[in-house]
């Protein structure tokens, strides 16, 4: 399947799950208050990785908070749960940033899925995707 529709309803705010797309998988979760203002607090001269290596934005992009989601939708992080080091499935809602670590050389990542500490080069991909009505969100 290229794309695939998930109903995000019962999804509680500090929640998150992961479903899979295009043999990958890929997180929704939504995010707290505090952990959106954790991650908008981030000065874009400490993220280890710039870019905000959205799909759904240009290229270069930078790696603002609001830039690793999309309008309207901020509390929601939709990312390619996949360490950009060497590939590993990173643990979420873990880690000394509140985001992701991964337990394959110590990748720690924040609460909008940026790099923060560790090996890994790049913050996880956010891939294509849009919230087609209130409950669903469609990946791809
Ligand atoms: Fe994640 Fe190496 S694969 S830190």
């Amino acid at each position: 399947l290229s794309s695939v529709e998930v109903d995000v309803s019962s999804i509680q705010q500090g929640q998150s799950i992961t479903v899979m797309w295009r043999g990958k998988p890929v997180a929704v979760r939504y995010r707290s208050d505090k952990e959106m203002q954790e991650a908008k607090a981030v000065a874009l001269g400490d993220l280890k990785d710039p870019i905000a290596r959205n799909a759904n934005l240009k290229d270069d992009a930078p790696a603002t908070d609001q830039n690793r989601t999309v309008p309207g939708k901020e509390a929601w992080l939709v990312m390619i749960e996949v360490c950009t080091h060497l590939g590993c499935i990173p643990l979420g809602q873990q880690g000394a940033y509140g985001g992701w670590f991964c337990p394959c050389h110590g990748s720690q990542y924040d609460t909008a899925g940026r790099i923060r500490q560790g090996p890994a080069p790049e913050n996880m991909a956010i891939p294509p995707f849009q919230f087609i009505n209130e409950k669903t969100v469609r990946i791809g």
